[in-house]
């Protein structure tokens, strides 16, 4: 690999190498070639010290504490990283996104927190059921449990007290929101919203990675303002905000994600080329 002494020295930080990361490596190499990929699992970082590799990284890193640290520490020794570590901090969390979402102003279904399985159930009879309790890490709808009626509920919460990590315990509790078969994900690149698909499930869980299909949704005024507010209260340059549409037919945030995978939204958007987008971004910081 060539170093120049001008051009910014660019990085992709990933254990996994998908769709997405290869894209954006292809989009690196279109840019000139120099690029490196620092794999999180050989990475450590000496804080204090002079940092000898690339200035300018994207942080593609699945795991959501290693995707944390990893960003903290680059940052640590001057690196600027997309998204931020603050960033990764806010949107990895479930909780810390609903409080952004809610300090912005921004509709985001009924959410409460609850920090024991007493406290969770009383919390249950107040938003009613069926609602949804759901890990403060995690994504691919894993562990995001339905819970029908109060039976349900206390079973749930029996599994999550037998959960080795203190972490677990705390409760993230919400309202179901009685959509339809989809919801709606927009992909945003430096506060612009690239486009939005509806991803329709055969389960009321809708993530692609559990086999839901992305159709072309059209960006109306709404859209695009819901989901630039969205990014921007959670501090995300690079988000997958996740939409739902509740039963009056408003629009609601459920989430943003923060290392956004985009299979699905670039299968349904030709017309646009995401991993180009974002090494624009990081172009664009570099040069500033
Ligand atoms: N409150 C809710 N009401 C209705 N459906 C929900 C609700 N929360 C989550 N879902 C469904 O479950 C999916 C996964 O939930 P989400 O909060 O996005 O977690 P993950 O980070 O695992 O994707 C969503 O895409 C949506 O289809
Ligand atoms: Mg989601």
């Amino acid at each position: 690999m060539t170093m120049n002494s001008v051009a910014p020295r660019l990085g992709i930080l990933a254990s996994r190498v998908r769709f997405e990361e290869k894209s954006i490596m292809t989009a690196l190499e279109k840019r000139g070639g120099v690029f490196e990929h620092l794999d999180p699992r050989t990475l450590s970082v000496a804080g204090g010290t002079t940092w000898t590799g690339p200035d300018f990284v994207i942080n593609r890193e699945v795991g959501h504490y290693r995707a944390l640290y990893a960003a903290s520490a680059l940052e640590c020794v001057g690196v600027t990283v997309l998204n931020t570590a603050a960033a990764t901090h806010v949107s990895g969390d479930k909780w810390h996104t609903s409080a952004a979402l809610l300090k912005a102003g921004l509709p985001t279904p009924a959410t409460s927190l609850a920090l024991t399985s007493d406290a969770a159930l009383k919390a249950l009879d107040e938003l009613g059921y069926p609602a949804v309790i759901k890990p403060l890490v995690g994504s691919w709808g894993r562990l995001v449990t339905k819970v029908t009626d109060r039976e349900v509920a206390t079973a749930v919460l029996e599994h999550i007290e037998a959960l080795p990590s203190p972490q677990a315990h705390i409760v993230y509790l919400q309202a179901l929101v009685g959509k339809a078969d989809r919801d709606i994900r927009v992909v945003v690149v430096g506060g612009e919203p690239l486009g939005a698909t509806h991803r329709r499930g055969d389960e009321w869980r809708t993530n692609v990675a559990r086999g839901a299909v992305s159709e072309l949704c059209p960006l109306t005024d709404e859209i695009t303002d819901l989901a630039t507010r969205a990014a921007a209260a959670v501090g995300a340059d690079i988000a997958g905000v996740d939409l739902i549409e509740d039963e009056e037919g408003r629009l609601t945030v459920l989430e943003v994600n923060d290392r956004v995978e985009f299979r699905g939204f670039q299968s349904a958007h030709p017309e646009v080329d995401v991993a180009d987008r974002i090494v624009d971004l990081l172009l664009a910081r570099a040069a500033s």
